[in-house]
């Protein structure tokens, strides 16, 4: 299939990997020279050490399979494209508006890797609603078997199970069906726990490390839940507690205020070296 991905972030970078270890034809589409360059270091860097670890036979060889541009015009030809930018409203809006005149295809799918912000939201910048969902994957991408197919109220059957079939038969994920609604099913439980984590550190009741290690070794969990902000970034967790907030006014998923100020003080997690931990 040929596939586009926007974005060559965490995200965009570890989809394009996923699709193209699936020999998918792979156009990634990232905003200036500095970030189309990052965007393939950050390909190639995590395919060499899927190639280290013998998950694959040759990391240059999927490589083939993966070009990274900067002009979303590079787009045209594609069957599906999957946004991965940042998880911002407008500026999702906008992208979809492009999309939607640049795709030529008219079955062409037009999907979002968004956390949190509802899918019919992101279709009406476009005039083919049905062909508009949500296919959501879980960091890191490579190693996490979970995709999200979330539908709108005016996605077709037949786009929604095209993009099933695209993540399950072709990528060798696991899909389940998300209602659009802020936060979709993981997030939804995921985010709040995490914010529940914060609040106890900000409180003084205990110490991030000492929160981490009761859930690794308490609860079985892979890693604790101030370190998995710092994965997911704490930019992005604070903009999926804002998304849920928004629509369900929950008082527990607003951002806490220690995770509104680690934000504006540029300390997003590991991708900027410095969150509830330093990398
Ligand atoms: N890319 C590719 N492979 C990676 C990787 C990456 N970024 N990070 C780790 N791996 C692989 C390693 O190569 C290793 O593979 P092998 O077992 O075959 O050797 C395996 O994953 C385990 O890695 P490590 O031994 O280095 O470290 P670990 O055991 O501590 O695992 C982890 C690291 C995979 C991140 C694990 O801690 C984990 O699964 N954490 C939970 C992650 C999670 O919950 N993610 C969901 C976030 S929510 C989200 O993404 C949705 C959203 O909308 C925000």
């Amino acid at each position: 299939m040929r596939v586009g991905v926007v974005g060559c972030g965490l995200m965009g970078a570890g989809i394009a990997e996923v699709c193209a270890r699936a020999g998918q034809d792979v156009v990634v589409v990232e905003s200036g020279r500095e970030r189309v360059e990052a965007g393939r270091a950050r390909i190639s860097h995590s395919l060499e050490r899927a190639q280290s670890k013998g998950k694959i036979e040759s990391a240059a060889q999927v490589l083939e399979n993966i070009s990274v541009e900067d002009d979303l015009a590079a787009l045209a030809d594609r069957e599906l494209v999957i946004e991965a930018v940042v998880e911002h409203e407008q500026t999702k809006l906008e992208l979809f508006a492009q999309l939607d005149q640049i795709v030529k295809a008219t079955d062409a799918i037009l999907a979002s890797n968004t956390s949190s912000i509802p899918i019919m939201k992101i279709a009406t910048a476009t005039g083919r609603a049905s062909h508009v969902l949500g296919i959501h994957f879980f960091n890191p991408v490579p190693v996490l078997s979970l995709v999200e197919i979330v539908p709108s109220l005016l996605t077709s059957d037949e786009t929604t199970r095209r993009a099933e079939n695209f993540a399950q038969e072709v990528l060798g994920k696991h899909a389940i069906r998300s209602p659009d609604r802020a936060g979709f099913v993981v997030n939804a439980l995921l985010v709040p726990f995490i914010l529940s984590a914060i609040r106890m550190l900000e409180s003084g009741f205990a110490t991030a490390e000492d929160i981490d290690e009761g859930l690794v070794r308490g609860a079985a969990h892979p890693q604790g839940p101030l370190r998995l902000a710092d994965l997911i970034g704490l930019d992005t967790t604070a903009a999926i507690a804002r998304s849920l907030y928004d629509e369900f006014k929950e008082p527990l998923f607003a951002p806490p205020p220690l995770l509104s100020r680690m934000v504006e003080a540029g300390l997003l997690g590991r991708k900027s070296g410095r969150g509830f931990y330093a990398y």
